[in-house]
Parts: structure tokens; sequence; C-alpha cells
């Protein structure tokens, strides 16, 4: 029997499939439609997108198996799992801090994760209004600037949409947040592969494959091996203790190896998706991949404004890609939220809304990066944004990922592992060897060679 018993007090999966939804809800996000396509062009494509895969299938997935077995094992929020496994397996409480790092990173990302999820919220009332009918690359540009120039408005949306996910966590696991799910999901698909379509008619398709899958090293910089590793702990969730929340939500019926295999292919599909789709609007119209955060925000209304039905379409995939936003940034705020409730038998209401406020005051720090402290840097070219999200998704959610590999691989007693993963024993080892030394050793080297190459200039 697990450790922290049947049920989760918290609240459960009603089934399988919908952890399969939740988990999928929480991978498929910005990082996909937004940070993907616009990391990958900054990186140069093609070689960037082979190490990215080459992560999510050696390391990002065999350390989703390991969180996920975690959290049913001991049914409680990451840091009191990790407490618990500590405990009984007699190791140094020092691995708690993995508990730690987590939910300080989940409250990095979701400051920032808010104020670009705004945009897209924007960007629904903006595309409905015909804004971009027949709009040019410029006109596109344009339009995005100058909304970046507002302070104030950026804030107006970032705040809209904490309050959305506040509101969402608060009501609880089931309550509400499933429905959502299984409704928008799908239609989320549905709009990429109409988009597709459409972009197979841009001419520009053929480019833009060109430039996702041609392999040409010399395109891609050092620091975009770094960048290939971050962005598959960001896209899966994986490193904060996010997946370990829902992991403690997961009937103890469902196979974990199956479940996550099918979260990350459909995180994946979604990802390359999205590529595609914006790289054919970008070669079709003449504009440059490596555009920063700003890319999907100026391709996609490019192509509403040419498309038949386009201001429809477009409406619809911002608010499609807004409620993504929500789904992923509701499992930003969970490890710690179930932390507190835990700790301090706490209303779960209360907590979301004292964690959101904070989330929201950090958050400023990402407004003013696209305006009134555009001009400060930190750390090198930083600006805040730029900051954290180096320090979230290149440097902390890697390092998770890596502590998570070793605590499982090594210190989890074999047993304990065998009963959750229940694979045959080939393939448990496999799964072991990937945990143990592969993740950990690939994590390591990508750090140790960055490091390197940066002093060495
Ligand atoms: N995976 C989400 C996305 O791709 C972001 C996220 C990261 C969510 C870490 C939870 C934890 O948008």
């Amino acid at each position: 029997m697990a450790l922290g018993g049947e049920t989760s007090r918290h609240g459960m999966w009603s089934s399988r499939w919908m952890f399969v939804l939740a988990a999928a809800g929480s991978a498929v996000g910005l990082g996909n439609i937004w940070r993907f396509p616009f990391i990958a062009g900054d990186n140069g494509g093609g070689a960037f997108i082979l190490v990215y895969l080459l992560c999510i299938f050696l390391i990002g997935i065999p350390i989703m198996m390991a969180e996920v077995l975690m959290g049913r094992e001991v049914r409680k929020s990451p840091i009191n799992t990790l407490r618990k496994l500590v405990t009984v397996s007699k190791a140094s409480p020092a691995w708690i801090l993995i508990g730690w790092m987590g939910v300080a990173a989940g409250f990095f990302i979701l400051s920032f994760y808010a104020v670009i999820a705004g945009w897209a919220m924007d960007y629904v009332l903006v595309t409905a209004q015909g804004t971009f009918v027949g709009v040019t690359g410029e006109g596109a540009a344009a339009v995005f600037n100058s909304f970046l120039e507002s302070p104030l408005q950026l804030m107006l949306w970032q705040t809209l949409f904490m309050v959305l996910t506040v509101w969402i966590v608060a009501r609880g696991v089931s309550g509400g947040l499933e429905l959502a799910i299984r409704v928008l999901m799908p239609l989320l698909f549905i709009l990429l592969i109409v988009m597709l379509g459409y972009a197979v008619t841009t001419g520009g398709f053929g480019q833009a494959a060109e430039f996702m899958f041609r392999f040409e090293w010399e395109r891609m910089g050092v620091e975009g091996v770094l960048a290939a590793m971050g962005q598959a702990f960001f896209t899966l969730s994986l490193g904060m203790g996010a997946i370990m929340a829902y992991g403690a939500y997961v009937p103890n019926n469902a196979s974990v190896p199956g479940t996550v295999t099918i979260i990350a292919l459909l995180d994946t599909v979604v990802a390359i998706a999205a590529g595609l789709v914006i790289f054919s609007i970008v070669f079709a119209n003449g504009l440059e991949p490596g555009q920063g955060p700003g890319l999907m925000f100026i391709t996609l209304p490019l192509a509403f404004g040419q498309m038949p039905l386009g201001t429809l379409f477009g409406t619809v995939f911002f608010v499609l890609v807004s409620f993504a936003a929500v789904t992923s940034a509701i499992s930003l705020l969970e490890p710690a939220l179930a932390f507190l409730v835990e700790e301090y038998n706490a209303v779960r209401s209360r907590v979301a809304i004292s964690l959101g406020v904070i989330t929201w005051i950090l958050g400023l720090g990402t407004v003013f990066s696209f305006n009134i402290w555009a001009d400060v840097h930190l750390v090198g070219e930083r600006t805040f944004f730029d900051l954290l999200d180096f320090l979230t998704n290149n440097i902390m959610l890697p390092l998770g990922g890596l502590l998570m590999g070793l605590f499982v691989g090594w210190v989890l007693p074999r047993k304990l592992l065998a009963d959750q993963l229940e694979m045959p024993s080939l393939w448990l080892n496999i799964w072991l060897f990937l945990v143990r030394f592969v993740a950990p050793l690939g994590v390591l080297t990508v750090f140790v060679y960055t490091l390197y190459r940066a002093a060495m200039g």
C-alpha cells in the first residue's frame, strides 16, 4: 500500500484520463505556443530542436515518471512528499530542498507567465475588433509594440489573469477545473490543425520545415544547448513539483509509464505544430525567425489578417491560448498551495488569494521590463524578465530535475519504484538507468559545458 494511503486530502482526479488531461493541461501552455517557437527561432532552429527532442525523451519522460510516482506514493504536497520519503528511506533531510526550490521556481515562473498570458487575453479583444484585417508585418509589429509601452494596460491584463487563476485554484481539484480542461483542450487541438492547414497554403511551409528540421550545428550557439534543455523541462512542467503535486491525485489504477508517455507526446506534438505554423508565416512574409518574445504576437495576427474568417479564427485562437495558460498557471501554484493547506490546516481559497497577491507583485517586475525598466540590465544584457526566465528555465528547473533523478534513482528503494511503475523488469532497468545516470549526467554536462564555454568567452 502507498505510504500516504489511497486518496489525497486535496481531492483526486476522477479517472486516469482526467489525470492525462490535467497534466497535459499543465504541460501544454505558453511554453508550447509562445515560448518554444521564439526560443527555437532565437537559437537557429534545427539543431536546437534536435537537442530539445533528445532532452524530452531521454530526460523529460523518465523524470516525469519519477515525479508522478513520488506524488502518488505519498499523496501530499511536494515538500511533504519529500519529507516523508526522506524519513522512510532514512536519507538526508537536505533532499527536501528540492521541494522548496520548486516552490520558489513556481512563484517566479507564474509571475511572468501571468504577464504574457495577459498579452494573449488582450489579443482576444484586439483581434475580435478586426484590428488585423489586411495588416502588414510592420503594422502587426506596431500594434504589439505600442501595447507593450503601456504598463497600465499590461497590468490590467496581468491582474485579470491572476484573478482567473486564483479563482479556479480556490475551487479545488475537481470543482470546475476538470470540466474546463475537458472542453478546452480538444478545441485547442482542432484549432491548431486548422492553423496548420492554413500554414501549408502560405508558401512558407517548406522553408519552415527546413528551418526546424535541418540540423545545422553552426546556427546554434553554446547557450542554445542550455536553452533547449531548459525548454524541455519548462514545457513538460518538470523540475519544480507541479507534476509531483498532480501525481498525488492520480488514482491507483492508472499506469504511470503509459499516462506519462501520452502526456509528453501530446505536449511535443503541440509544440512542433505551433512551430510549423509560426515559421510558415514568418517565411511567407519575409520576417525574421529570431524575434524574441514578440514572435507569436506579430506572426499570428498577420496570418489571421490574411486568411478567410481570420477575425473569427484569431479570436477563438487567442481565447484558447489564454485558457491553455490558465490550466498551466494553476499547476504552478499547486505545490505551494497544497503545502500551506497541509501545514496550517488553512482554507484553500484564502491561501490561493495570498499566494496570488505575492505573485502579482513580483509580476510587476516583468510588466516594467517591457517599458519603464526596458533599459535596466541585470547580469549581462538581461532585463528583469529575461533574468527571471533564464534563472527558472535554464537553471532551477533542470537542477530540480537533476536532483529528483538522483533522489529517485539512488535513494528510494527499488521495491517502491517497482510497485508504483508496474513495468516488466527490463523496462524498469532501462528507466532506472535513465534516471540514475542519463538525466543527472545530461543536465550536469550541459551546465558544465555552458559555464566552461561562457568562461572561455
Ligand atoms: N508547461 C507549461 C507551459 O509549457 C509551463 C509550466 C512550467 C507549468 C512549469 C507548470 C510548471 O506553458
